[in-house]
C-alpha cells in the first residue's frame, strides 16, 4: 500500500535519464518534501531488458510488462523515458485510461501525436507534463506557456540537439573528425538509442515542431517539415567558415509571419538545417551538449535561453520539476492555448530569403570564376565576399563565395547551372544566419 502524503510513480526507461532521475530523487529527496509537502517513491521500473546488469539500487522493481506500471493501483503516475513511439504511446495511453498522471520526455511521440495525447489526458482528467522533451534542463515550455504568455512570439531559433553540437564544437575546436566526436556523445550519453535522430536532424525537428506550437499556437505536420542534417558537413567547411567570422551549427528556426496563404492558413517559415553562424552572436558560443534558443517576442524583446540540452541529471531535473507540479496537483494546458491549434502552412523556398555560403572545388582555370559568377548573377544573386585558397587538392581549390540575401529557388538554381557548366567535383551551400 501506497503510503499517504506519497507521490507513488512507475518509471519506464532506467537508461541515462531514467537512471539519472533515480539518482536525483535520492540526493534532492529534501528540497522535493520542501517544495510539495510530499515524498517521491518509485514503485516499479519498466526496462526492455530484465537480465542487463545494471548500476541501480537492488531495491528496485524491475519488470518488462509495461501493463505492470499503467495497471497498478497504487501508482499515481507514470514517467516515460523510454523513447521511441510504440511501447511509448501505449504506456501513455493505457496509463491515462487506467487513471495515471504522466509526465514525458518523449519529443517524437508528441511531436507526431501529441495533440490527441493532450486531448485524452484532458477527457480523462489527468496531468500530461512534457519539460524534458525540449532542451533538456532549460524550462522553455514552461517560459512559454508561461511566462511569455502576454506576448505574439514573432520567431525563434535554436540549438536544439546536443549530440550535434558535441560533434559540431569538437569538429571545429579539437579538429576531431565526425566519427569519433559521435563515439564520444554516445558514450557521454547524450545521443539518442537510435543517433540517426540526431545526426539527420529529426530530433531537432521534432523539438521545433513542439516549439512552434508553444510559441506560436499553431500546428504542422512534422513529416513535411524541411530536415537537413550534419552527416555530410566537412572539416574544411568548418575551417574555412571559422575564418571567415562563422561557426557552423544545426539549428532549429522559426518565424511567423502573421500572414496567411491563399486558404486562409497562418504561413510561417520554418525548417532544421546546419547554418553559418557569426562568431559575434551568442548561438555561436554555445558548445559542447548545451542547447540554446532565441526568442523574439513583441513586448517582452529579445530572450536568449541556455543550458545543458542533453545527459542524465540536467534531463531528470527537468522530468522531476514535472514531477513535483504533479505531486502539487497542478493541471496545466498543455499547448499553452485555449482553442484548438490551427494548422499552419509553410512559405515557399522560393520565398525564404537568407544569405548563402558556397564551396566549389573548381579547377584553378581562367573562365571558372567567371561561370560561377554569371550562373549567380543570372539569378540575380549578388555576392558580398569571394575567397579563393592556393592549396590544391587533386588540382582543385576550393572557391568560397558569400552572397547577400536570395530565394533557396535561386541559390538551386544557380547551383544547378553551375554543375552543369562547369562540372565541379563537389559544390556545398549553407544558410547563413543574420
Ligand atoms: N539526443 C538528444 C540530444 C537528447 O542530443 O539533444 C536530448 O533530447
Amino acid at each position: 500500500m501506497p503510503k499517504p502524503n506519497t507521490l507513488c510513480i512507475g518509471l519506464a526507461g532506467l537508461g541515462t535519464v531514467g537512471g539519472g532521475l533515480i539518482r536525483l530523487l535520492s540526493a534532492n529527496a529534501d528540497i522535493i518534501e520542501r517544495r510539495t509537502g510530499r515524498k517521491i517513491t518509485v514503485k516499479r521500473v519498466l526496462v526492455h531488458n530484465l537480465a542487463k546488469k545494471r548500476d541501480c539500487p537492488a531495491s528496485l522493481e524491475l519488470t518488462d510488462d509495461y501493463t505492470k506500471l499503467t495497471d497498478d493501483p497504487d501508482i499515481d503516475a507514470l514517467v516515460e523515458v523510454i523513447g521511441g513511439k510504440d511501447t511509448a504511446k501505449k504506456l501513455i495511453e493505457r496509463g491515462l485510461d487506467h487513471g495515471k498522471h504522466i509526465v514525458t520526455a518523449n519529443k517524437a511521440l508528441l511531436a507526431e501525436e501529441g495533440l490527441p495525447l493532450f486531448q485524452k489526458a484532458k477527457e480523462q482528467d489527468r496531468i500530461l507534463r512534457y519539460e524534458a522533451s525540449v532542451a533538456g534542463a532549460i524550462p522553455i515550455v514552461q517560459a512559454l506557456k508561461e511566462s511569455l504568455a502576454a506576448n505574439h512570439i514573432t520567431s525563434l531559433v535554436g540549438i536544439l540537439n546536443g549530440t550535434s553540437n558535441y560533434i559540431l564544437s569538437q569538429m571545429t575546436a579539437n579538429n576531431l573528425d565526425f566519427a569519433t566526436a559521435l563515439t564520444d556523445a554516445t558514450k557521454m550519453g547524450y545521443a539518442e538509442a537510435d543517433p540517426s535522430l540526431d545526426i539527420d536532424g529529426f530530433d531537432c525537428a521534432h523539438k521545433l515542431i513542439l516549439l512552434l506550437r508553444l510559441s506560436f499556437g499553431l500546428h504542422y505536420d512534422y513529416q513535411k517539415l524541411p530536415i537537413q542534417g550534419i552527416r555530410n558537413i566537412a572539416a574544411l567547411d568548418i575551417a574555412l567558415a571559422n575564418q571567415l567570422g562563422y561557426h557552423i551549427k544545426l539549428l532549429g528556426q522559426a518565424r511567423n509571419t502573421m500572414e496567411v496563404d491563399a486558404n486562409g492558413n497562418p504561413l510561417v517559415e520554418a525548417g532544421v538545417f546546419p547554418a553559418l553562424v557569426p562568431h559575434s552572436f551568442l548561438l555561436a558560443r554555445v558548445d559542447g551538449s548545451f542547447n540554446a534558443i532565441h526568442i523574439k517576442a513583441d513586448a517582452a524583446g529579445s530572450l536568449f535561453f541556455h543550458g545543458r540540452g542533453a545527459g542524465d541529471l540536467p534531463t531528470a531535473s527537468a522530468v522531476l520539476a514535472d514531477l513535483l507540479a504533479v505531486a502539487r496537483c497542478e493541471y496545466p494546458n498543455n499547448t499553452g492555448f485555449a482553442q484548438d491549434l490551427p494548422k499552419a502552412s509553410l512559405v515557399s523556398a522560393d520565398q525564404w530569403k537568407a544569405r548563402y555560403y558556397v564551396r566549389v572545388m573548381v579547377a584553378d582555370a581562367p573562365g571558372v570564376l567567371r561561370d560561377i559568377a554569371g550562373a549567380m548573377a543570372e539569378q540575380g544573386i549578388s555576392m558580398s565576399q569571394v575567397v579563393q585558397h592556393e592549396a590544391q587538392k587533386n588540382g582543385e581549390v576550393p572557391l568560397v563565395l558569400m552572397t547577400h540575401a536570395t530565394s533557396q529557388l535561386a541559390m538551386d538554381q544557380a547551383i544547378a547551372t553551375i554543375k552543369t557548366s562547369i562540372h565541379p567535383s563537389e559544390i556545398v551551400h549553407f544558410k547563413v544566419l543574420e
